[in-house]
Order: C-alpha cells, then structure tokens, then sequence
C-alpha cells in the first residue's frame, strides 16, 4: 500500500500545480475580499470567467486536504512551510459558491492567526500579481514565532 504512495502524491502534486499555474496565468479574472474575524480571517474569491470557476473551487478542495494531510508544497517558502507545520492548529472551512470559494480560517493559538492573515493576504498578492508575486518568498508578520 505505502509502495504506491510516493508516485500517487507525484501525480497529484502535478495536478495541483497545473491549477494552480492556470490561476496564476488568469490572476486578472480573479477577485478576492479578505476580512478579518475573531481569531482569523474570511476570504470570498471569484471569477467573472465561468471556465475558471471548476479550478477555483478544485484548488480551494485540494489545497485544505493538502492542509489536513500536511502534504505540504513551498517548502522553499517560510509561510508556507510554517502553515503546514502549524496545519493541527488550523480550523479551516471551505464553501463552494456559485462563482469561487468562501472560507473561514481561525486558530485558538494566538501566534496562528497571525500566520492565518499573512497567509490571507499572500493568497490575495497572488490573486493580484500573478506569477509575479508567486516566484517570491512570501512576507511573515515580523512577530510571528516560527515553529521551523
Ligand atoms: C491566482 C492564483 C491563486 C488563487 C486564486 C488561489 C486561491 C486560493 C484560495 C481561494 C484558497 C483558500 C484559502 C483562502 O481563501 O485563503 C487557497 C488556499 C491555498 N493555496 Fe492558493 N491560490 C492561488 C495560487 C496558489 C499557489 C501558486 C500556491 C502554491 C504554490 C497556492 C497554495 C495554496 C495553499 C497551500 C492553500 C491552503 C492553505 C490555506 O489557505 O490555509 N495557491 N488558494
């Protein structure tokens, strides 16, 4: 069963990078409102491109399974390698809507919901900037405690 693993995640892997790259390539059709809540955030994104609608709502699955698995990706990127690290601490809903996605992410640790926000906020420059922004290493609050 553990034989066939490694090649499962490769294939997988690939298939998520693929969405994302696509989302990546298409950032100006996408739109994204993140508010802050208690303890994390809200984050709608949508699409006024219909095609695009199916890899929204595919990463926003994959992407919180990866989360829940600690399947992890970026590890060349603090933020992200700390997001995986810290995934136990994570509560995190992802709802379908008719155009994207709506989540809600918090964290009873006060030190992850600072990593909760500047991860809302990465996820926004990416919407924003494309490729651009995710080529970069993404920015942690200067008063974040890593755990890595
Ligand atoms: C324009 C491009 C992208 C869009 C529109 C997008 C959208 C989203 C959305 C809507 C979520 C759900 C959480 C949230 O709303 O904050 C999410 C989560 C996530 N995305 Fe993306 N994403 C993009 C690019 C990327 C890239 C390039 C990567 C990695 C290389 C990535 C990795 C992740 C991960 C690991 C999560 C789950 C972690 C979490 O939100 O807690 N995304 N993304």
């Amino acid at each position: 069963m553990h034989s066939h693993l490694p090649t499962e995640r490769r294939a997988r892997h690939k298939r998520d990078q693929s969405i994302f790259h696509e989302l990546l390539r298409r950032h100006e059709a996408i739109q994204r409102e993140v508010e802050e809540i208690p303890n994390g955030i809200r984050a709608r994104t949508w699409t006024t491109d219909a095609d695009l609608v199916p890899l929204l709502h595919m990463h926003a699955k994959e992407m919180h399974k990866r989360v829940k698995e600690k399947f992890g990706l970026r590890f060349w990127d603090p933020a992200f390698a700390e997001l995986f690290a810290q995934a136990d601490k994570v509560e995190m809903s992802v709802t379908l809507t008719e155009n994207g996605v709506d989540v809600f992410e918090t964290s009873t640790d006060l030190n992850v919901v600072k990593l909760i926000r500047a991860h809302g906020a990465i996820v926004t420059a990416f919407v924003e900037h494309g490729g651009r922004a995710a080529s970069q290493e993404s920015p942690l609050p200067a008063d974040y405690i890593r755990v890595l």
